[in-house]
């Protein structure tokens, strides 16, 4: 069935695991992600940004959604709008029957531009007061994570959203979070700790301190009613890149965040866990692996059965690895 954020969020606090939040955009990454949480149990967070709308369209994104649950009755599923970037974008999804919203008020509508304080925690308590009026979960965000095309914030010389930061400044303050949750009532919050969207987020080879993992957990003791997000939580898998430069790909020398690194974030509050850009890997090394093996091929389902299967073991690695099998 379709729940809401806050009550999967709840029930994963409780028991101590963290859910991923697998990105949908097509068919073959919903298929993909039921079919792991099938497999090991697990409950299921499936978010569609401003980008998947464009590219899907939204009574399709919809309808697929319904689809899943329709096959998958016995899995709790929360569908999730990613980066609301104004709450007229969060009153569309409601209505389109999304059980859970991010209202992403640290960015202006333009989704560049940072926004003020003041800004995101009006935009972010407007919402709050609709969605919570007809049982829907809102996430807010507060600190610098980089802009999401440049991706650059997570990175130790910070040239992020805001132009030029310190590590320091990029991260979110406890007692600014804790002022920002009582001013909102947000269910979940996305916390800025050292990450940054898309694949190039490192780039040298991470040493084991990349989350701030001290600022987790003094967020956490502020605000420990309120669910901590984590953006840009890719591993950047390299065995994957391996497989996409052996078969033309470019991509340069790139690292994500290490799954032990995550794990170390849900011990201390961390319980939402966003994840695009290794999906998009393990798709595209499958693909470009099955068309170099057959260049005679041109069934698509061919390539999209080796991409769906790819995206189904990484979902089965992250389930197990957050502590999520066995808790649908
Ligand atoms: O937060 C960014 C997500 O990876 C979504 O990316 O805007 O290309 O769909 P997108
Ligand atoms: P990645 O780019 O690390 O997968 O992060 C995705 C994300 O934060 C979506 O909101
Ligand atoms: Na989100
Ligand atoms: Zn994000």
């Amino acid at each position: 069935p379709m729940i809401s954020l806050r009550q999967l969020l709840d029930h994963a606090a409780e028991h101590g695991y963290g859910v991923p939040a697998f990105n949908i955009n097509n068919l073959e990454q919903i298929q993909a992600i039921m079919q792991a949480a099938q497999k090991v149990n697990a409950p299921v967070i499936l978010q569609a940004s401003a980008g998947a709308r464009k590219y899907a369209g939204e009574p399709f994104l919809r309808r697929m959604v319904e689809a899943a649950a329709e096959m998958y009755p016995e899995l709790p599923i929360v569908l999730h709008q990613d980066h609301g970037a104004s709450p007229a974008v969060c009153v569309q999804a409601i209505r389109s029957g999304f059980t859970s919203v991010m209202m992403d008020g640290s960015l202006m509508e333009d989704a560049k531009t940072p926004a003020s304080y003041e800004y995101n925690v009006d935009v972010t308590r407007r919402v709050v007061d609709m969605a919570h009026a007809v049982g829907v979960s809102v996430e807010g965000e507060l600190g610098c994570l980089g802009s999401l095309e440049s991706g650059t914030a997570g990175e130790e010389d910070g040239v992020g959203a805001a132009g030029v930061l310190t590590h320091d400044q990029m991260l979110t303050d406890p007692d600014q979070a804790a002022e920002f949750v009582a001013a909102t009532g947000v269910d979940a919050l996305a916390i800025a700790i050292g990450t940054s969207h898309g694949a190039y987020k490192f780039s040298r080879k991470p040493t084991g301190d990349i989350l701030a993992i001290d600022r987790i957990k003094a967020i956490h003791a502020r605000i420990p009613n309120t669910h901590l997000v984590m953006h840009g939580s890719s591993s950047v898998p390299q065995d994957w890149l391996g497989i996409i430069r052996e078969h033309g790909g470019d991509i340069r020398e790139t690292y994500g965040v290490p799954v032990e690194e995550i794990q170390e974030g849900i011990r201390h509050g961390v319980r939402k866990v966003n994840i695009d850009t290794d999906i998009r890997l393990a798709m595209t090394g499958a693909m470009r692996r099955a068309m170099a093996k057959d260049p005679s091929e041109f069934d698509p389902r061919k390539f999209m059965k080796d991409a769906m299967a790819a995206a189904r073991d990484l979902c089965i690695e992250r389930f197990e690895a957050f502590g999520c099998a066995g808790m649908a």
